[in-house]
């Protein structure tokens, strides 16, 4: 196959993107995004401040202008994110406890059921988890309304459309050995154990200096399958573009069954978060890298 798309489609899986609403005008970034890729999730438009930035006013403006792009172009839809520390609308920031637990459901309610049926699969919960070696749980307001705020997103999320599957997503937890790692996994465990209603763990695949890839990426992912779940690349995007890095976790998930997909965080360097770090698939110009190249070979078996 010749797009990354099609090519992952041969194994039952998707080949995403983030896209931003305000590129859609520019018709380089659209032919690239509409030609590559077979899923989409919006890279800010779904999120707390986005979609409630008065408490109990919905503005779904941004996010179905993403939603109906992708829809329009034959793509599949993750939604991205609903409970998150980061991008919370200032009303959202000052509130704590009960009022902020039921705020929290209430948007969870108010935007799955803007979207009910219509998204493949939900980031419900994403990084609530702290960096470096304690294992423990990130401070936020969330954190500090009750350490069952997970469960119950997810538990809230489930009532409102049983047919998303709900995910659990977070950054630097692609190697089996870090702390943080095995601090979302004993969580999922548990989860599962207990039943709490969750389908799915994205990793977000940031890599760079800080977070670099690590081969035992493979083992992690098979690991969280084995609890029950399915996986997910959500956010890759490698420091330098490396095609080896590119290859290596594309055979990554391409390994484990439950590996439902991989999702690059945007479509051309000068539209990555990390633009600096040229961390895509495509140049500046829209040009094919040899990152490029590396995936799609890995993609069609090579
Ligand atoms: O929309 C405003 C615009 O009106 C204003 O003029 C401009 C001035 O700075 O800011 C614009 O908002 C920015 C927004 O991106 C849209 O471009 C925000 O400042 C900026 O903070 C925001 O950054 C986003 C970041 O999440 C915020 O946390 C990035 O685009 C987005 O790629 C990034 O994505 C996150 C994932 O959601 C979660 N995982 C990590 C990942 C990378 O940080």
């Amino acid at each position: 196959e010749s797009t990354l798309g099609a090519a992952a489609a041969q194994s039952g899986r998707y080949f995403g993107v983030a896209i931003a609403s305000g590129r859609l005008n520019d018709s380089v970034y659209t032919s690239i995004a509409s030609r590559e890729f077979n899923s989409v999730t919006a890279e800010n438009e779904m999120k707390i401040d986005a979609t409630q930035p008065q408490r109990g006013q919905f503005n779904f403006t941004a996010g179905d202008r993403v939603y109906n792009w992708a829809v329009q172009n034959g793509k599949q839809v993750r939604g991205h994110t609903l409970a998150w520390h980061s991008q919370q609308p200032g009303w959202m920031q000052s509130l704590n406890g009960s009022e902020l637990r039921r705020a929290m459901n209430d948007h969870i309610t108010g935007v799955m059921t803007h979207y009910r049926g219509k998204i493949v699969e939900w980031d419900v919960v994403n990084e609530a988890f702290a960096d470096g070696g304690s294992g423990a749980r990130r401070d936020s307001n969330l954190q500090r309304s009750g350490n069952d705020w997970i469960e119950v997103a997810f538990r809230t999320a489930r009532a409102v459309d049983p047919a998303a599957k709900l995910c659990y997503n977070d950054y630097n937890v692609e190697n089996w050995n870090s702390a943080k790692t095995q601090a979302m996994y004993s969580m999922v465990r548990d989860f599962k154990q207990r039943g709490v209603p969750i389908d799915c763990v994205g990793f977000q695949a940031h890599f760079n200096e800080g977070n670099p890839y690590n081969s035992n990426f493979r083992t992690t992912l098979q690991s969280f399958a084995a609890l029950g779940v399915d996986v997910s690349v959500t956010e890759l995007d490698i420091q330098g573009a490396s095609p080896t890095t590119f290859a290596n976790v594309t055979n990554d998930c391409l390994a484990v069954a439950r590996c439902v997909g991989i999702t690059v965080w945007g479509v051309r360097d000068s539209d990555s978060w990390r633009s600096q770090h040229t961390p895509l698939l495509f140049n500046n110009n829209g040009s094919k890298k040899p990152a490029y190249d590396a995936v799609l070979n890995a993609l069609n078996g090579g």
